[in-house]
């Protein structure tokens, strides 16, 4: 898995000092470059060679159904905006599944020498550091993150209502451009919190395990079990989950 994600790494490393084409996927700006393609072969390359038997679910070529218990899940470039602009919040993110649970993790931003990992019940780290999520108790007090779809999601309670709640009250409210990042970064404490309404399985895989290693909790909208395989997603330290819950569904004051 380190090796896969070095190899992507070093892909997205090689094509970020040149030219590359970019292409239009679903919606006007969700992109995807000639690095995207780059690094995930590369990784795909590592684990075919090492692990034939195993099913993939990957964000550019998709699935590869076989019968094993084991499903990588990967997302070659997470923060493909970022990238295509020269900003240096892009990673490779990298999920193991095993009979439906994820059981190893691992996020690599190259530009930060940032990698995280975390394999299920033995914790997570930050450059083989082990990390933890913050102390914080209030959402009032806390560093938040939240990321929008490319096409935006016109519901009741949608994106641009919940951001809103949060910052009329002041709250500080990054918007990265990176959910693995995102993840990883409520894991190693920076942040206290992040929700989204829309991840896909490759966005949110490696970060979910990632930040309940580290001592953190993450739950859909509506506080149920997380999966992978729903969009909602709320991660926090743990300490403000509830409070961050019922502001989320406005149902709560920030106060
Ligand atoms: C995106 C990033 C972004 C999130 C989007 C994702 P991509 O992934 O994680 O932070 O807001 O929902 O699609 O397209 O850069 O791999
Ligand atoms: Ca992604
Ligand atoms: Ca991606």
């Amino acid at each position: 898995m380190i090796a896969a994600a070095r190899a992507g790494a070093a892909e997205i490393l090689r094509y970020c000092n040149r030219d590359f084409a970019i292409h239009n996927k679903e919606g006007i700006n969700n992109l995807v470059t000639e690095a995207d393609f780059a690094a995930e072969k590369a990784i795909l390359g590592i684990i075919k060679e090492k692990f034939p038997a195993h099913q993939i679910l990957a964000e550019e070529s998709g699935e590869m159904i076989q019968d094993s218990t084991y499903k990588w899940i990967i997302d070659p470039i997470d923060g493909t905006v970022n990238f295509a602009h020269g900003i240096p919040l892009n990673c490779v993110s990298i999920g193991i599944e095993n009979k439906g649970e994820i059981i190893l993790a691992a996020v690599f931003n190259p530009h930060l020498n940032e990698f995280f990992m975390a394999e299920k019940g033995k914790g997570a780290t930050l450059n083989s550091r082990p990390i933890h999520v913050s102390e914080e108790k209030k959402a009032i007090h806390a560093c938040l993150v939240t990321g929008f779809p490319y096409i935006y999601i016109n519901e009741p309670n949608g994106p641009l209502e919940m951001f809103e709640r949060f910052v009329r009250k002041g709250v500080p409210v990054r918007r990265l451009g990176s959910a693995a990042i995102d993840l990883c970064w409520v894991a190693a404490g920076k942040l206290d919190g992040f929700f989204e309404h829309k991840l896909e399985p490759w966005d949110s895989a490696a970060g979910s395990l990632i930040v309940q290693e580290a001592g953190g909790k993450i739950t859909d909208f509506k506080g149920e079990n997380f999966s992978i395989y729903q969009h909602k997603v709320l991660a926090t330290n743990g300490h403000i989950h509830d409070e961050m819950l019922g502001i989320i569904n406005g149902q709560k004051d920030l106060q």
